[in-house]
């Protein structure tokens, strides 16, 4: 896994980017940069094994390098087809030169209107808030449209509190997590800024509201940790 040291060096004012440089290092990026990643992606294929139908298609939103497919691969029994969906070239031949299971894969932009159908699972983890907020409802429309019915949605996002007084402190412990996982003050402060306007979070009730407005009537929290919120949304 090559190390993350993106940010060691200005990025001289520009934005965010998921090009080839951040692809190379992207794995030791969430591992370090994620709270409890490995776990994540075991909730992500127990949660996705137990919703999955034979005969289906099972999506991966925003897959980047192919861990969660791989995960789906293993936890999955049943007869799907699993599908991984990304707008970076760099992250798709990643995922490539990683799966381990077969796979179609699709070079798409999230906020433009993709085909979802004949879908029993869905997943968005962390990449919801990279679409433009303005295009988040129609996705999330669209992705319930392509659910069949008991068919789930598993999305994991970067959340502001819902009170102002928790969001500051939630997010110094999350610095404090990124130091004791080798970043330097430094890294930190260039990422973030770097990030400003590209990683646009909601609150933990704006996502909510979101999948509720979108028609999904059984909606929950299955994992948080500070200023990461998991939801699960079944039709
Ligand atoms: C933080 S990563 C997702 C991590 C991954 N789901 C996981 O759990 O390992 C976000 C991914 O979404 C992709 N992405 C961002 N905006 C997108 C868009 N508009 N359309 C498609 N993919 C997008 C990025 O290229 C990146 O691979």
């Amino acid at each position: 896994m090559t190390k993350d040291t993106l940010f060691r060096e200005d990025s001289n004012g520009s934005d965010f980017n998921f090009g080839e440089a951040t692809a190379e290092v992207f794995d030791d990026m969430l591992e370090r940069s994620v709270p409890l990643y490995r776990e994540l992606q075991r909730m992500t294929g127990e949660i996705a094994a137990e919703f999955a139908a034979d005969r289906t298609n099972v999506y991966d939103l925003g897959c980047s390098t192919g861990t969660t497919l791989n995960a789906l691969g293993n936890a999955i029994k049943k007869k799907v087809t699993l599908i991984g969906v990304d707008n970076s070239k760099a992250m798709l031949e990643k995922t490539r030169r990683n799966l381990n299971h077969p796979c179609d894969l699709l070079h798409a932009d999230l906020n433009k209107t993709i085909q979802i159908k004949n879908a029993s699972v869905v997943i968005l983890n962390l990449t919801l808030q990279f679409v433009r907020p303005l295009n988040r409802e129609k996705l999330i429309q669209n992705i319930y449209a392509g659910l069949h019915k008991n068919g789930c949605l598993i999305l994991v996002e970067k959340v502001l509190g819902n009170d102002s007084l928790f969001n500051s402190e939630f997010i110094k412990f999350y610095y404090e997590m990124k130091k004791r996982n080798g970043y330097s003050e430094m890294e930190i402060a260039r990422k973030r800024e770097t990030l400003e306007n590209v990683l646009i979070p909601y609150r933990v009730d704006e996502n909510i509201e979101l999948l509720k407005k979108s028609g999904f009537p059984h909606i929950d929290i299955f994992f948080k940790w500070y200023n990461f919120c998991g939801f699960l949304a079944v039709k």
